[in-house]
């Protein structure tokens, strides 16, 4: 079952309730995670995490999750901390899990969700402060497969090209190819086989970039990318569970990305 990593000896204690919503029309409780490593009890002790319940009045913020967050940040409670920049789907930023769903802050709106809006950071990820988990650990993972063009020949002067067969390869043809992965890490986080064993295997997100670089007709380096991905963790500890597929709120397909990387394995033998 998908978990918040809870700091080490730490336990739930009651949240505060804020009602903020001044006799609105259209009212919302969200139920949000706080814990921050820089707020300590009486004797120095780091204070224990909590979810804070907070009811605003939505005529006063923008249709989307983001938004009331950030009317939060900005008129209730300064110290919520959270990750956002584009607010159109395309940094990958403010993932976190809604409602129980691992999905982007900014394109979940708020009306898709029945009652309280739970809100807390992405789950089985050590966490930075509140809404913002530590993602260290992924991009290391995301050095590891090398994701830049690999070539053997002189570079031409202008770019390298390739044809619109190769480029749909990347892109789909519905525009949900691997090349549109935004590095959210909503897959990777909400894979069973990534919770336990994050530290060796590579997980969905990782490996869909992984197949990306694969697929590139322009790359000369396939044969030492399936190389680096002939283990029995880094790739095959992929049980084709699909969770990362219905969890990408891009609509892309981490789990066939990864058949495709095994079926090259087997085809090179
Ligand atoms: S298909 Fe593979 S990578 Fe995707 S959730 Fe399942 S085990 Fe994880
Ligand atoms: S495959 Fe989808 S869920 Fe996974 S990192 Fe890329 S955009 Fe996010
Ligand atoms: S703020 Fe960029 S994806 Fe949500």
């Amino acid at each position: 079952m998908a978990e918040i990593l809870l700091p080490p000896n730490s336990r739930f204690i009651k949240g505060e309730k804020i009602d903020a919503s001044d006799g609105a029309k259209r009212k919302k409780t969200f139920k949000i995670y706080r814990w921050s490593p820089d707020t300590k009890d009486a004797k120095g002790n780091v204070k224990n995490p909590r979810f804070d319940e907070v009811t605003i009045d939505l005529d006063k913020c923008g249709p989307m999750v983001l938004d009331a967050l950030l009317y939060i940040k900005n008129n209730i409670d300064p110290t919520l901390t959270l990750r956002r920049s584009c607010r159109e789907g395309i940094c990958g930023s403010c993932a976190m899990n809604i409602d129980g769903t691992n999905t982007l802050a900014c394109t979940k709106a708020i009306d898709d969700v029945n009652g309280d809006v739970q809100v807390s950071p992405l789950p089985h990820m050590p966490v930075v402060k509140d809404l913002v988990p530590d993602l260290n650990h992924v991009y290391a993972q995301y050095t590891t497969i090398e994701p830049w063009l690999k070539t053997d020949s002189p570079a031409p002067s202008r770019e390298r090209l390739q044809s619109a067969d190769d480029a749909d390869i990347l892109n789909g043809h519905d525009g949900h190819g691997p090349a549109a992965c935004i590095l959210c890490f909503c897959c990777s986080t909400s894979c069973p086989s990534y919770w336990w064993n994050a530290d060796r295997f590579l997980g969905p997100a990782i490996l869909l970039q992984a197949y990306r670089w694969i697929a590139d007709s322009r790359d000369d380096a396939t044969g030492e990318r399936l190389d680096a991905l002939e283990d029995p963790f880094r790739l095959y500890r992929c049980h084709t569970i699909m969770n990362c597929t219905n969890t990408c709120p891009k609509g892309l397909n981490p789990a066939k990305a990864i058949a495709e990387i095994k079926k090259m394995m087997v085809a090179r033998q």
